[in-house]
């Protein structure tokens, strides 16, 4: 058998892991300053981790959710108070997109209504409704297309504003990520969120924040929506939450109660699940890692500044994007096979940082310092040709 073959993949195989670094089959080091997609919070391989889930294993790696599984609310009671919602109520399952899927249906219960509010260059999944409300045509099957979705511009209160007035009794939720990952880095104002905040309020819509990539600490606070003073409704997580391995979640407001069977599923929640979570949270907490974020993300806000190559530099903690003008457009595939510097990209020619919350001071330099150095190179060459 094959795999199915759906990913490009960079010829490169990776067998170790350590905090922000990682080695190939040919004993190589690289730097990743992408986090195996924003997935690695609390530093590859970190040793309280594997304790934590190895002893778990021992114990008792899964049952299902037809038992008491007291590390639920071990878990539930450690992400109220980290994340400063402890009237929230949460519910496990496996992925991001299964996280908003959730909201989106939950949301939909909840108010008896079916139009979703969503914006142009979000991403927000690939299943059947995450999908639908994801600006990407060409990742819509047929099958997934639907009259409910209603897509607006990006930042734009006028437009939401007028939609309202339209569709007031029908929409049953907005969904916005508070820095748009996928999309190329692209941050939601403040007025903007608190616009959705104000007329999901007014009109009995539910307010989804899609924290599943700018989310867990990544931009200094623990929800990147938290900048803009609101509370959302609903708050959907994956990605950061389990370091890599997969759990995912949504927090529900206390105004959303909840009912016997309307959201389940079988892996979510499970023993070893928690147990990676918890372990995720106990580091953050212990390591000050949402400080952490905030500090040397903007060490390197104020450094890549200076690079005068970069263009558009913007960002929060650590999630940070530029752009890079044409000449440089192999900035990134330098990074790796020059520098052995992993790195993310958008379309069309956004490099994405998304580290680990435990990046250092100096690995934060090694990457400025190669920055510099394919830049002023490439920049070199064809200034020569
Ligand atoms: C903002 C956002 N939402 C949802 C998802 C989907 O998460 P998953 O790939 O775990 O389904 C992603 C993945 O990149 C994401 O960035």
């Amino acid at each position: 058998m094959k795999m199915f073959n759906v990913y490009p993949v960079n010829d490169i195989t990776i067998t170790k892991a350590k905090g922000s670094y990682v080695w190939d089959d040919q004993g190589q080091q690289y730097l990743d300053m992408y986090g195996g997609h924003a997935v690695i919070s609390i530093g590859h391989s970190h040793p309280h981790y594997i304790q934590r889930l190895e002893e778990q294993l021992h114990r008792i790696g899964f049952y299902s959710n037809s038992v008491k599984i007291p590390l639920q609310e071990e878990l539930a009671a450690k992400l109220g108070r980290i994340s400063g919602k402890e009237d929230y109520q949460l519910f496990l399952c496996n992925s991001g997109a299964e996280a908003n899927e959730n909201a989106l249906k939950l949301a939909s219960f909840h108010n008896g209504r079916k139009k979703v509010v969503a914006f142009t260059r979000s991403f927000h999944g690939r299943t059947s409704l995450a999908v639908a409300v994801t600006d990407n045509p060409a990742i819509v099957a047929p099958v997934n297309r639907t009259d409910n979705v209603i897509l607006l511009p990006f930042n734009d209160e006028e437009a939401l504003e007028a939609c309202f007035r339209a569709n007031s009794a029908d929409i049953s939720s907005v969904i916005v990520e508070g820095i748009q990952g996928v999309g190329g880095i692209h941050l939601a104002t403040a007025p903007f969120l608190q616009t959705i905040r104000r007329l999901c309020s007014e009109n009995g819509a539910v307010f989804i924040a899609d924290s599943v990539q700018c989310g867990y600490g990544r931009t200094g606070k623990f929800f990147s929506h938290d900048y803009a003073g609101v509370d959302a409704d609903i708050y959907t997580m994956a990605k950061g939450m389990g370091n890599g391995f997969p759990v995912a979640g949504i927090i529900i407001s206390p105004q959303i109660p909840p009912k016997f069977h309307m959201l389940g599923t079988t892996f979510g929640g499970n023993h070893l699940a928690c147990a990676a979570a918890l372990a995720v949270l106990e580091v953050m907490e212990e390591e000050k890692l949402i400080r952490n974020a905030e500090v040397i993300g903007n060490y390197l806000m104020e450094e890549l500044e200076t690079i005068s190559y970069l263009k558009n530099l913007r960002g929060k903690g650590l999630m940070i994007g530029f752009d890079l003008p044409d000449e440089l457009k192999d900035l990134r595939k330098n990074l790796l096979y020059n520098q052995h510097i992993f790195t993310g990209e958008a379309k069309p020619n956004v490099v994405r940082l998304l580290p680990s919350l435990a990046l250092r001071k100096k690995d934060a330099e090694e990457f400025l310092d190669s920055v510099r150095e394919e830049t002023e190179a490439m920049t070199l060459k064809v200034e020569n040709a």
